[in-house]
């Protein structure tokens, strides 16, 4: 049986005050469940969130990094440089990154290689968006942006990587994909990475929906055959809120 696995994506939200109150207040309401709590925080509250959330069964990610080590890269964040603190986690192909930010699937793979070298895990956005959906091509996107996402990703390595599928067209629009719909691309997603690696692999790959996560849809969503948690959004921003989506499975 795969974990369960509930990440919140604070975006550019939150003063350091407010995440170190935030994760008080979380880690006392979520200390005795075994699913997986990941809290993907700005780089400024990356400090103190970890020093916040030692002690606790709370892990901390960042929402994004460059792939290089160092250099003359200005306003970048290393994979290094996070796991120089302590980060454990971090977002890669975030489809706001992808939208504002230029980042393409090629910048994906460099990101996701960084991340490994580093000893991060990675959490891997893929997505269609409206347009594509309705025109019935989501499923070939998103199985050409994990195709290309893994590109010289051993197996060994996929184990430590969790994938995100969010549908552009469901995020922040209070638009929440059903949990058929939800699950049967989650389904197609571990599909297509049996094609790539072999079963066991795909089997065991934790696969999250994101896009309008709330504590009335978790328990729905997160109770389907392949859909192994939640990437939450605005949800994530309230700590009573993401508790009980943390605890509704
Ligand atoms: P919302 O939950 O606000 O729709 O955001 C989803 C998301 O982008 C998480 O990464």
């Amino acid at each position: 049986m795969r974990r369960k696995v509930i990440a919140g994506n604070w975006k550019m939200n939150m003063l350091p005050n407010e995440a170190i109150k935030f994760i008080e207040e979380l880690s006392a309401q979520v200390k005795n469940t075994s699913n997986e709590i990941i809290l993907c925080i700005p780089y400024t509250d990356l400090f103190y969130g970890l020093l916040t959330a030692q002690n606790t069964n709370i892990k901390i990610g960042a929402q994004n990094m460059h792939w290089e080590e160092k250099g003359a890269y200005t306003g970048e964040v290393s994979g290094q440089m996070l796991k120089s603190i302590g980060v454990e986690y971090v977002i890669i192909g975030h489809s706001e990154r992808r939208q504002y930010f230029a980042e393409t699937d090629e910048t994906v793979n460099k990101k996701i290689k960084s991340a490994l070298q580093n000893e991060l895990k990675p959490i891997v956005c893929v997505g269609e968006s409206l347009e594509q959906r309705e025109t019935g091509n989501q499923e070939e996107v998103v199985k050409n942006q994990i195709k290309l996402a893994l590109e010289g990703i051993t197996k060994e390595d996929l184990s430590k990587i969790i994938i995100a599928y969010e549908p552009i067209w469901a995020i922040g629009t209070g638009k929440t994909a059903t949990s058929n719909d939800a699950n049967e691309m989650i389904k197609t997603i571990r599909n297509e990475v049996l094609s790539l690696y072999n079963e066991e692999t795909a089997q065991k790959l934790i696969i999250l929906y994101g896009g309008s996560v709330k504590s009335e849809n978790s328990k729905e969503l997160f109770s389907t055959s392949d859909i192994d948690g939640g990437l939450v959004g605005g949800a994530s921003l309230k700590p009573d809120e993401f508790a009980k989506i943390c605890l509704s499975v």
